[in-house]
């Protein structure tokens, strides 16, 4: 059988991770000088770690490729999936807002409002819920450029400590979701290798609670 995998989202949740797979005794030397590897085998361990993209994440995970994951609550309300989501690892905290140039007011005025977001999904469910038509302009990144730019009235975007909006001239003007690092399972692979999975799960959740 081959190894366990864990996906791992590189960049912002990467480096919590790795310290919480070595307060769980693992060897991550590895991990810390991976260089450009993407998948690094912990020794003395049959678990090998996958690193990728939030969504590439959650798509390795759905096919059973990976065993388990660990991506942000923002990345799966965007994509959704079959997974089972078995844990909220309370790391990567930040928050979905919908920010605006200081001072002005989204919802003022009758004319249509244009949002730019790297998050469509989750900004057309959240001003759907509001019964109001909003534009949806997808943007890969800087979203914050857009309002800036006149492109939109607004951004649905993370928030984390606030600087990249205050350096900005936006602010928050309202919070959508709360966002933190989940722990995710394909369910097969759960199934097929509990023994192994579930105390690995188990620990990690465990760790990453102390
Ligand atoms: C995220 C987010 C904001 C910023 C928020 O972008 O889209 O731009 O971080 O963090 P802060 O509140 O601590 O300033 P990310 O760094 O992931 O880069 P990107 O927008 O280029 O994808």
């Amino acid at each position: 059988m081959r190894n366990i995998r864990i996906a791992l989202t590189k960049g912002r949740l990467e480096h919590k991770t790795v310290d919480l797979l070595e307060a769980l005794g693992y060897d991550v030397s590895v991990l810390r000088n991976k260089g450009r590897k993407l998948i690094l085998e912990i020794p003395g361990t049959n678990i090998e770690v996958v690193l990728a993209k939030a969504a590439d994440v959650i798509t390795y995970v759905e096919h059973g490729v990976c065993d388990i994951g660990i991506v942000g609550k923002d990345t799966i309300m965007e994509h959704g999936g079959s997974f089972f989501e078995v844990a909220d690892l309370g790391f990567g905290r930040c928050r979905f807002a919908l920010a605006v140039k200081k001072g002005t007011d989204f919802y003022s005025g009758y004319s249509e409002k244009t949002i730019a977001t790297k998050y469509p999904q989750i900004s057309r469910r959240y001003f759907a819920a509001k019964s109001m038509d909003v534009r949806i302009i997808k943007i890969e990144g800087s979203v914050e450029l857009a309002p800036l730019l006149e492109l939109s009235d607004g951004i649905v975007d993370i928030v984390e400590t606030g600087t990249t909006l205050r350096e900005n001239g936006l602010e928050v003007q309202e919070e959508v979701a709360d966002v933190s690092a989940r722990l995710i399972v394909n369910p097969a692979s759960l199934k097929i290798r509990k023994k192994e999975l579930q105390p690995l799960i188990d620990s990690i959740q465990q760790a990453a609670h102390q």
